[in-house]
C-alpha cells in the first residue's frame, strides 16, 4: 500500500511557516504540529509496518530524512527565537543591566554599644569579667548598704525614680551591684565589671537624659592598694584614648569609697592645649574611683581588716560623646539614622 504523503512539500511549507516565527508560543505550536505524535511526517513514519519490504526503506529513509530536517529547523528557530525574545525585552527595558546597583541599608552597631564593647575587651585583658546586675532595686542596695543611710545628704547626688511598691526603686547607678557580687563571690577575690542601664529623675537636656549606661568596676582581695587602683585605670585610659595621653587622679567624695577620686584624661580634641570641649581647662573627667568603703566591704561580706578593694564608675555615653565630639545626649536614644549612621 503506498501512503500518499509528499515530504517534499511538507519539508517546503512547515519550513517557510517557521522561518516567519519569532515567539516561543508559536514555535511550541508548530512542534506539536510538525513534530508531535499526530504530525503528518510522524504519523506517517508510524505505519511503516503496514508497507510491503522494498517501498518501507525508500519510504522510511525519505521520511526520516524529513523529519530530521524539521528538527534541525526547529532548533535553529528555538534559538534565533529566544534570541529576538531577549533583545526585545532588553529594549523594552524591563531591565537595564548597565543601571548602578541599588545599595542596601547595612546594620552597624550603636556608637554607645561599640564604646562598651572595647570598654568590656579592654577589662577582660586584665582579667575583669562582666557581672550583670538586675536594674529594678531596693533603696536599701542602692543606697543604704552603700554607706548612704536614709536623710543623708549625699542622697541629693541621684534624683530617684520611686515606683508604687515602697522602698523598690529604678537603680541610680550601678553601685548596688557591688554589694550583689560581693555577696554572692565572698570570700573568693573578686575583679569584675558592672555595665548597665541606670535611671534618674532630671530634666532631660542636652547633657542629661533620665537613662544611661554606667560601666561600674569592682576588684577586691587582699593588698589591694590605691596604686592598683591608678595603675589599672591608667592602663584602661591608655587603651581607650592612646598610649600618649596623660591621667591625673584628684581627689573627690562619694560616701562608697574611702580615699575617693576623679580620673581625668588629658583633652584629646586639643591635646591638652585648652579647647571648647575640655572648657579650656585641658582635661577632661572621665571617671570616680576610690578604695571601697569599709562599711561598704563588711556589707558584702568581706572582713575589712582582712581586705580592700577599689571601685570606679563611668559613663560610657559621656566619653563616646567626647570621643566624637557629639553635643547633645538625646541623640542617643532619638533612633534617627542620619545621626546613627555616622559611626
Ligand atoms: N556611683 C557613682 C555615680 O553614679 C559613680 C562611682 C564613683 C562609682 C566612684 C564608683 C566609685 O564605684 O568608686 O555617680
Amino acid at each position: 500500500m503506498t501512503i500518499a504523503i509528499d515530504f517534499d512539500q511538507i519539508e517546503r511549507d512547515t519550513l517557510t511557516a517557521l522561518t516567519a516565527t519569532t515567539d516561543s508560543a508559536t514555535l511550541q505550536k508548530w512542534r506539536i504540529a510538525n513534530l508531535g505524535r499526530s504530525s503528518p511526517v510522524v504519523a506517517a513514519l508510524g505505519t511503516l509496518g503496514t508497507l510491503s519490504k522494498e517501498e518501507r526503506r525508500a519510504f522510511g529513509q525519505r521520511g526520516n530524512q524529513a523529519k530530521q530536517a524539521l528538527e534541525q529547523a526547529f532548533e535553529a528557530a528555538a534559538q534565533r527565537t529566544s534570541q529576538a525574545e531577549l533583545t526585545r525585552d532588553l529594549a523594552a527595558g524591563s531591565l537595564d543591566v548597565t543601571a548602578p546597583g541599588r545599595r542596601r541599608g547595612r546594620g552597624r552597631l550603636h556608637p554607645a554599644t561599640q564604646t562598651l564593647r572595647r570598654i568590656y575587651a579592654i577589662f577582660a585583658e586584665m582579667g575583669f569579667q562582666i557581672y550583670r546586675s538586675r536594674d529594678v532595686e531596693t533603696d536599701e542596695f542602692n543606697f543604704g548598704l552603700l554607706n548612704i543611710p536614709p536623710h543623708h545628704p549625699a542622697r541629693d547626688m541621684w534624683d530617684t525614680f520611686y515606683t508604687t511598691t515602697p522602698n523598690v526603686i529604678l537603680r541610680t547607678h550601678t553601685s548596688p551591684g557591688q554589694i550583689h557580687v560581693m555577696r554572692e563571690r565572698c570570700p573568693e577575690p573578686i575583679r569584675v565589671i558592672l555595665p548597665g542601664m541606670c535611671y534618674r529623675y532630671e530634666q532631660i537636656t542636652a547633657r542629661s537624659e533620665i537613662q544611661f549606661y554606667q560601666v561600674e568596676g569592682l576588684a577586691v582581695g587582699r593588698h589591694i592598694t590605691m596604686a592598683d587602683l591608678k595603675g589599672t585605670l591608667t592602663a584602661f585610659a591608655h587603651a581607650l584614648f592612646g598610649p600618649q595621653v596623660r591621667t591625673r587622679f584628684r581627689s573627690d567624695h562619694f560616701p562608697f569609697t574611702e580615699p575617693s577620686a576623679e580620673m581625668d584624661v588629658e583633652c584629646f580634641v586639643c591635646d591638652g592645649k585648652g579647647c571648647p570641649v575640655c572648657k579650656q581647662s585641658g582635661w577632661l573627667e572621665i571617671l570616680g574611683c576610690g578604695m571601697v568603703h569599709p562599711v561598704v566591704l563588711e556589707n558584702g561580706g568581706y572582713d575589712p581588716r582582712e581586705f580592700s578593694g577599689f571601685a570606679f564608675g563611668m559613663g560610657p555615653q559621656r566619653i563616646t560623646m567626647l570621643m566624637h565630639k557629639i553635643e547633645d545626649i538625646r541623640y542617643f536614644f532619638a533612633n534617627d539614622v542620619r545621626f546613627l549612621e555616622q559611626f
